[in-house]
């Protein structure tokens, strides 16, 4: 691919940015120039270093035991369920998302680890505990699980806030 092709995608993708509040679906087009473009970028770039805290043997260990006890609520994914922003007719929240696009990641992992073993009950949820059934490492290795479906950026913001609350701690 030459220069100029490059430069033609680079500016399509900038110009359907900006068009698409007139015209078409929005951002049809930014989305046909996005992968091309994206590649060129990925190839440039160096890939940020986050350095994650598990290891491959944990998020192993972590998927079995998450399909175990908690896809059934949280799916086989971790995707939750779509509508977990809103109460159900039990006026309880549904499962949701533990894959990064929900809230959990605001959650230090002393708070996720905490969830885990008590549960949603006492805060007038309806997830169960699991402080009898799981051991802390077994917790550990689904929040590793959970964890490896985090994008970079989302796990760094974590890992900082993670970092703050111990430190607050002292
Ligand atoms: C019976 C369904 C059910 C099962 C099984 C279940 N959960 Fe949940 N989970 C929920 C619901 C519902 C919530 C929302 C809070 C509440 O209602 O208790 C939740 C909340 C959470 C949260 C907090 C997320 C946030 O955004 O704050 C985490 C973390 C979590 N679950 C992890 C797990 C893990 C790990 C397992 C398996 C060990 C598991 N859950 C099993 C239903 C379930």
């Amino acid at each position: 691919m030459n220069k100029t092709v490059i430069l033609s995608i680079a500016l399509t993708s900038v110009l359907g940015v900006s068009a698409c509040s007139d015209q078409g679906k929005p951002g049809e087009k930014a989305a046909a120039a996005q992968g091309p473009v994206s590649a060129i970028h990925g190839s440039m770039k160096p890939a940020a270093a986050v350095t994650r805290w598990y290891s491959k043997a944990q998020v192993e260990r972590g998927n079995e035991l998450f399909q175990q006890n908690c896809a059934q609520c949280h799916k086989p994914d971790a995707s939750g369920d779509p509508n977990w922003k809103q109460v159900n007719a039990e006026g309880k929240l549904p499962p949701p998302p533990l894959n990064g696009t929900g809230h959990a990641w605001h959650h230090p992992m002393p708070l996720l680890q905490q969830v885990v073993r008590r549960g949603g009950i006492p805060m007038g949820g309806s997830m169960p505990p699991f402080a009898d059934k799981l051991n802390a490492e077994q917790i550990n290795d689904i929040l590793a699980w959970v964890q490896s479906h985090w994008p970079d950026a989302i796990y760094a913001k974590w890992a900082q806030m993670t970092a703050q609350a111990a430190r607050k701690k002292g």
